[in-house]
């Protein structure tokens, strides 16, 4: 993953609007239990959404983001977490888990670091060649998985399922393709790709929120 990318995209993600707001982060916050004297740690924090929003409910947060541009408190990837074991009440991850290397590396760091509670949001697999129309749109797209796919990474990093909720987040495609600069012919490609999952310039994105307790 390249860094530089992200740090040049990084005052989109701090103005977009499927990232600053949705039932998809309200339900992230919720599920951290934020409160005073909760800690979390809001890995690939981005334009820092999830943390504004902890930090209104009282929660002390610290954020962690590979790229320098998103400037978190911590600058690392989810695979290596500077932390040591049961730094944080809560760990929270949304809309970044499909850009990882290493996802069930990441999500076994975010158990390890987390003393109870570990929450992640990501968008879920829809068809391969919606997955290839993400990869043109962005090179540093990995793959969105399914929710079974989420419920082994979760048991295999030690965590018992508690909560998951499935919704479908509202996206205007031509804002989308804008903030990964992706060039004119492929946009055509990428919509050709997506084919009837557009309809007058909007898409739904399944997204799964799902909680784990550390057994
Ligand atoms: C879509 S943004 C995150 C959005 C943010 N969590 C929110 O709720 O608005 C994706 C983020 O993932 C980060 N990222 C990419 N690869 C990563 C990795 N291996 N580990 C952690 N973060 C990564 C990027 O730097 C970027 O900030």
């Amino acid at each position: 993953m390249n860094g530089d990318v992200w740090s040049e995209r990084a005052e989109a993600y701090r103005t977009s609007a499927i990232h600053s707001s949705g039932e998809d982060l309200d339900l992230v916050v919720a599920w951290c239990e934020p409160a005073e004297g909760v800690t979390v740690l809001d890995v690939a924090t981005g334009g820092g959404h999830v943390a504004r929003r902890l930090r209104e409910e009282g929660a002390t947060v610290v954020t962690v983001d590979p790229a320098p541009g998103m400037q978190a408190d911590t600058t690392a990837p989810a695979e290596a977490l500077p932390f040591a074991d049961g730094s944080f009440d809560a760990v929270a991850c949304r809309v970044a888990a499909h850009h990882f290397a290493d996802v069930l590396t990441a999500v076994k760091e975010m158990a390890r670091v987390a003393r109870d509670r570990v929450v992640i949001c990501d968008n879920t697999f829809v068809s391969e060649s919606s997955e290839e129309a993400d990869r043109l749109r962005d090179p540093s797209h990995v793959r969105n998985y399914s929710a079974p796919e989420w419920h082994s990474f979760f048991e295999l990093a030690g965590l018992d399922l508690v909560d998951e909720a499935f919704m479908e987040r509202p996206l205007e495609v031509q804002p989308w393709l804008d903030r990964t600069g992706t060039s004119p012919a492929d946009q055509a490609r990428v919509r050709e790709l997506l084919g009837d999952r557009i309809r007058d310039g909007w898409m739904s994105l399944p997204t799964l929120v799902i909680k784990g307790v550390k057994r």
